[in-house]
């Protein structure tokens, strides 16, 4: 399958032509260790091998993973879903129990309010690829700790290494914090592009959050016209 994004020489090239370069080369000082500093965007597919096959690797590698104590409680590892080609990266928090039962990301009421949100900006959820920071459960539907994102980033490293995303908007603080390294809250965080490496970040509420205060309405709004506007400067594709 082709892919969608355009290579990091012509991805800088619009980043520059729209004077962005210093909104994403800027590395705050309170970057953490999960922020990535060295060259974001992986190697991509080799000759004659696909994102997906990149992905389907990375599942076997991943297995029956015991890294962390949420394998003791999950039912299934929830990798992520949708297009891998598509360029644009989406990632919540972890895993919910109707997404542990199902094994697909942002299934339940979370994720179909996620699928409203992404409808208002002519976006589908099978045009993007969804993921979450940690693929497993956390019990009770608590924040994943620090150590268990910690066992997991590697994962999402090589998914993003794999997909080559041209954009990644992170849901909610725990992927904010963890695709950006800041120790800020979300209010802190949106409003401007962050990054991982040179990968643009949008940073907004999560939908659940959202569930339980509809005052985020607008804010998440505005943070899904500054992406769309952002989709279209980088050439990503919607539909
Ligand atoms: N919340 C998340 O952060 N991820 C999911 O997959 C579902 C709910």
């Amino acid at each position: 399958m082709g892919r969608a994004s355009p290579g990091a020489g012509s991805l800088w090239r619009v980043i520059e032509s729209f004077g962005l370069e210093r909104v994403y080369l800027r590395r705050p000082a309170d970057a953490g260790p999960t922020a990535s500093a060295g060259e974001p965007r992986g190697p991509g597919p080799g000759p004659g091998e696909s994102v997906e096959m990149l992905l389907a690797a990375l599942r076997e590698r991943v297995g029956d993973c015991k890294s962390c104590g949420l394998s003791e409680s999950r039912t299934r590892i929830v990798m992520g879903e949708g297009n891998p080609d598509a360029g644009i990266m989406l990632v919540g928090e972890g895993p919910g129990r109707t997404e542990d039962e199902t094994g697909r990301p942002f299934v339940g009421k979370a994720g179909q309010l996620l699928d409203r949100i992404l409808a208002s900006i002519e976006l589908d959820r099978d045009k993007v690829f969804i993921t979450n920071v940690v693929k497993c459960r956390p019990t009770g539907n608590r924040t994943p700790s620090d150590s268990e994102i910690a066992a997991c980033f590697w994962i999402l490293e090589e998914q993003i290494s794999a997909m080559r995303p041209g954009l990644i908007c992170a849901l909610g603080a725990p992927a904010a914090r963890t695709l950006t390294g800041l120790r800020r809250g979300i209010g802190q965080m949106r409003g401007e592009i962050q990054r991982f490496g040179r990968i643009p970040v949008v940073v907004t509420y999560h939908p659940a959050a959202l569930l339980r205060s509809p005052a985020l309405k607008r804010p998440v709004w505005e943070d899904m016209k500054r992406m769309r506007d952002l989709l279209v400067e980088l050439g990503l594709p919607r539909c």
